[in-house]
């Protein structure tokens, strides 16, 4: 079968040959003849891209995409390579990766308001805090091997019917959790129906909140755990420069509200550096043991493996889905958040990936390797990796910058790190969604294929069922 996809690149790839070949001829015959004939010619190749269709070849190929205004790229939207992917939650869509892709222009984004969301801390509301370009608004996740369904509050809602979803972690997590509170509420009519249990308003405050949508019993909870590991007083007799500790092999005390959540996303990793541990007095403890040499990458490293253990051993894969969001990259130049480091500028993707320029992903490779070795499909496998780092590497546009204050404010300081909503996490959110909303019709594909004994008993677990094609019955070919 040629796709459609596979003529348009013989097309093309034929085209510049034919161009010098035609402009050869002409110049034989009559130079000045030869000159109009070339323009005609080229005027005419040109006008066929646009008339056959292929514009999102014509977008790329001319680079209209990267490094040209965004008011151009419409000519790549719908284009015939998307025709030509399966969908995710479609019954081929199984060995997709979701996180290998780019982004694309699409007008039909973003998916609500600031102005209409009344669950954003101030320092996301870009837009209402003066940021004019809105470029940033309009990028859509498209991952190489196939299409991601367009999230539907209203179906969502109705997937975490009497659940609670929950997010853990820093305020990056709690940023992700706002785009959440965000894209679900903009489904919901009565604004009403959404409150805080405890009454406590949104505003950064420590601890948690759990917000209820009340038509569907379902919580939407963000606990803050910038370790996920538990801080705690230093034990007794302790070195005075001790002043805190981070048990590195212990849980937080919280993590039994987690627990039992039917959605549960994880994160860490901004807060583990020098400056926000050893040089403020909170050093490393395993056991009863305080170790003072023990370096931040290595107690990183340590606490990823408490956080998978505690998966393994504590959370019961058949209730709760467990998600490890990746370290989101910050994306200061010329310094860092308190010297001078800025991002204001920046009002486009950029394809090649950039992070601090002095970073060289350590951070993020530690985390890689530990969960890497826990991906291990053969051995039992009870979260998902939501693996976001590379392409929110490439939105070195989607942060607050100077807009995470009202206009008045002095632009000495920047925020490089948290992102403007909506913007990149909702993008996060939808591959969430992509995933629950794949993981309800493989179940059902199989449970219709007869393979119901299969999912239920023990260790399979619905992770293997996303990454892996879909049974067909015999004779038939899976992705
Ligand atoms: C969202 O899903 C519901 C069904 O759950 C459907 O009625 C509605 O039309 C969908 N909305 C959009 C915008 O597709
Ligand atoms: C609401 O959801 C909770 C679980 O979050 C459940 O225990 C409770 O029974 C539900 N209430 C109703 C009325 O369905
Ligand atoms: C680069 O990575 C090494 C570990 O591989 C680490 O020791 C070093 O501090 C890192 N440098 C920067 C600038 O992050
Ligand atoms: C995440 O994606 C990167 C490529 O972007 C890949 O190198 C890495 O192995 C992935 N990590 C996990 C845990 O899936
Ligand atoms: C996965 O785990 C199995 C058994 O635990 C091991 O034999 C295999 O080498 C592992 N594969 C990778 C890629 O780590």
């Amino acid at each position: 079968m040629s796709s459609p996809k596979s003529s348009l690149q013989q097309e093309t790839e034929g085209m510049p040959n034919f161009r010098r070949a035609k402009r050869f001829r002409l110049f034989e015959v009559e130079p000045s003849l030869g000159v109009l004939g070339f323009v005609v010619v080229t005027v005419f190749v040109i006008c066929c891209f646009f008339y056959s269709g292929n514009r999102y070849f014509f977008a790329s190929r001319f680079g209209l995409l990267e490094h040209q205004s965004p008011r151009f790229t419409w000519l790549r939207i719908k284009g015939s390579t998307e025709e030509s992917r399966v969908d995710f939650v479609g019954e081929k869509g199984g060995g997709c990766d979701l996180f290998d892709g780019k982004w694309v222009w699409d007008d039909s984004y973003p998916l609500y308001q600031s102005k209409d969301c009344s669950f954003l801390d101030e320092g996301f509301r870009c837009s209402e805090n003066g940021r004019r370009d809105l470029f940033y608004t309009k990028w859509r996740w498209q991952p190489k091997g196939c299409n991601l369904p367009r999230f539907n509050a209203t179906m969502m809602l109705e997937k975490l019917r009497n659940k609670r979803i929950v997010f853990v972690g820093d305020s990056i997590g709690r940023n992700q959790w706002e785009s959440l509170l965000c894209m679900l509420s903009s489904g919901v009519a009565n604004k009403e129906s959404i409150y805080e249990v405890n009454g406590s308003p949104i505003t950064k405050h420590k601890g948690f909140l759990v917000f209820k949508f009340r038509d569907f019993n379902c919580t939407v909870e963000y606990y803050r755990a910038p370790f996920l590991v538990l801080q705690s007083r230093p034990p007794n007799g302790a070195p005075e420069k001790i002043r805190s500790t981070l048990k590195v092999d212990t849980m937080d005390w919280n993590s039994f509200k987690w627990r039992d959540a039917d959605i549960l996303v994880l994160n860490t990793g901004h807060w583990w550096n020098y400056e926000k541990t050893i040089r403020g007095g909170c050093y490393f403890q395993e056991g009863m043991e305080v170790k003072l040499e023990m370096q931040v990458e290595d107690a990183y490293k340590r606490s990823i493996e408490t956080v998978l253990n505690w998966i393994q051993v504590s959370v019961n894969p058949e209730k709760t889905h467990v998600f490890f969001r990746t370290l989101a990259p910050v994306h200061f130049r010329g310094g860092d958040w308190k010297n001078g480091g800025n991002c204001h500028l920046e009002t486009l993707p950029e394809v090649v990936s950039s992070l601090v320029p002095n970073d060289n992903w350590s951070k993020f490779k530690i985390a890689n390797a530990v969960l890497s070795a826990h991906t291990n499909i053969s051995e039992t496998m009870k979260f998902m990796v939501l693996n976001v780092t590379k392409m929110s590497a490439q939105r070195k546009d989607g942060h607050s910058s100077i807009y995470y204050l009202g206009h008045a404010v002095s632009p000495r300081r920047q925020d490089c790190s948290h992102w403007c909503l909506p913007g990149v996490p909702d993008t996060w959110n939808e591959l969430l969604y992509a995933l629950l909303v794949k993981h309800e019709a493989a179940q059902r594909w199989n449970l219709e294929q007869g393979d119901r004994k299969e999912i239920c008993s023990d260790g399979v677990i619905w992770y293997q069922i996303l990454l892996l094609p879909i049974k067909k019955g015999v004779g038939e070919k899976s992705v």
